[in-house]
């Protein structure tokens, strides 16, 4: 009989690609995905520990397939990423009825997992068995490709240097053949990932991320690129002048800030200030004037003040972001910033928190309203799943545009769309000739 699985998947994009990696090898060796975890032979949860709430989700999860687990002997279960990562062991101890706990670094060696060679794997090793070939992309236009794992900043709130490893950059020949391959399966949309995506550097060649980007951007029917998390410090002029010279490079930057303070700046170890990112987005501004920004805020770092807390403020309005994501800050395991005193008291910290979101809503309000009457290039994925007599697709900006059109468009063709309406988070047109 077939064995079946379930994954579920928390945090971000790299998570999500370790799940298509994983589901890729569970079924290249027979087993069938479903969708529903009590018709699963193996459930796989693969986990996010940035936050602490993030966390406390896995173990409820976990809690409630105790049962499950006791009423079917057969059933297993795995606990990935960065929780297996950060918890190991311990995972085994809090909860017995998992049966092995493995961390992103292993994604590659499931298989001699399955076998039972080992129960808890949260290693490192040199060859991370990257099988591009086997990745089951859940979208047939678009497909993530990493080519930086790990970080080597050492920001002081954060728990990803701990639970993804040293960076490792992959060989720009090896990115551009998995860029090739999947241009070849239809999917016309790149997005290049890593933690600090612009701190790739070919271990082979030593060439950057600007010329990997000019790269993959040259590749034959490369419609649309696109890269994730790009650290203000690294931001080069290579990565600039590939961006300003590739008019298939989206015009949209997410560019995380933390703290418009330079004083929180410093004891976040951010290694800028906001004299500096201002500069940085200045420059980015100089060289291509219609790029829009997008960024992520920290409230209630260790000391930050209602002064600091202004000038966060303040910077978001200079900037003029088209979407922010900002966050409490959470306690880490293990990180620096736990000795920098205690957080800000939780009634300000939401506080804060909530005039942050007053922001958001407010730049995307206007962003998506800004774009009322214009002709959009949005790059199709089929037709709308709330209502098939519609399309779907995305702009530059990744903002989901359901429009009237050919209903025979090819899912991957790039349709100039005329914006009639802007929704909350989505926007309705029509496709022009
Ligand atoms: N390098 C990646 C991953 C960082 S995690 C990136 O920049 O996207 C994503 C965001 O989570 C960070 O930018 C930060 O704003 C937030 N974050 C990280 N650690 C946090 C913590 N301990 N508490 C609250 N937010 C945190
Ligand atoms: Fe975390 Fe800072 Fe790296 S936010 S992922 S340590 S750049």
């Amino acid at each position: 009989m077939t064995k079946t699985f379930f994954i579920e998947t928390w945090g971000c994009q790299m998570n999500d690609l370790d799940s298509q990696r994983l589901s890729g090898s569970l079924k290249l060796r027979g087993y069938q995905r479903v969708e529903n975890e009590s018709a699963a032979d193996l459930i796989l949860l693969n986990t996010c520990s940035i936050r602490d709430k993030s966390e406390q989700k896995v173990f409820s999860h976990l809690g409630r397939l105790r049962e499950m687990k006791a009423a079917r002997e057969d059933l297993r279960i795995g606990v990935c990423g960065c929780v297996a990562q950060q918890e190991g062991e311990a995972i085994l101890h809090r909860a017995p009825w998992v049966d092995f706990v493995m961390g992103p670094g292993n994604v590659g060696h499931i298989d001699q997992i399955l076998a039972g060679e080992r129960r808890v794997a949260i290693d490192f090793p040199e060859d991370r068995n990257y099988d591009y070939l086997t990745v089951d992309r859940p979208s047939a236009t678009k497909a993530q490709v990493t080519i930086i794992e790990g970080c080597n900043k050492n920001c002081t709130f954060c728990i990803v240097p701990t639970t993804r490893g040293r960076e490792v950059s992959r060989p720009f020949d090896d990115v551009l053949r998995e860029v090739r391959a999947a241009v070849d399966s239809g999917r016309v949309e790149i997005e290049l990932l890593g933690q600090t995506v612009n701190a790739y550097r070919c271990p082979v060649s030593g060439r950057d991320f600007g010329a990997l980007l000019g790269a993959v951007a040259e590749v034959d029917r490369v419609a649309r690129l696109r890269f994730m998390t790009s650290h203000p410090a690294e931001v080069s002029d290579s990565m600039i002048a590939a961006m300003r010279d590739h008019e298939n490079i989206s015009r949209y930057l997410h560019l995380p800030v933390q703290s418009g303070s330079s004083r929180v700046l410093r004891r976040m170890k951010r290694l800028y200030t906001r004299e500096h990112y201002l500069d940085t987005i200045a420059r980015i501004r100089a060289a291509i004037p219609e790029i829009q920004f997008s960024t992520d805020v920290i409230v209630g770092f260790p000391g930050e003040t209602e002064e600091d807390f202004e000038q966060t403020i303040s910077l978001m309005t200079e900037v003029g972001y088209g979407s922010l994501f900002a966050f409490k800050y959470s306690p880490r395991p293990g990180t620096p910033a736990l000795k920098l005193g205690a957080p800000v008291d939780d009634d300000v910290a939401s506080e804060r928190l909530n005039r942050l979101f007053d922001l958001h809503e407010q730049f995307k309000r206007e962003h998506l309203g800004s774009y009322r009457g214009r002709i959009l290039p949005v790059l199709v994925e089929g037709p709308s799943k709330h209502d098939p007599s519609m399309l779907t697709g995305r702009t530059d900006d990744n903002v989901v545009v359901n429009f009237s059109g050919d209903p025979s468009t090819r899912p991957g063709s790039m349709l100039g769309v005329r914006i009639e309406q802007a929704q909350h988070h989505t926007l309705r047109g029509e496709a022009v000739a």
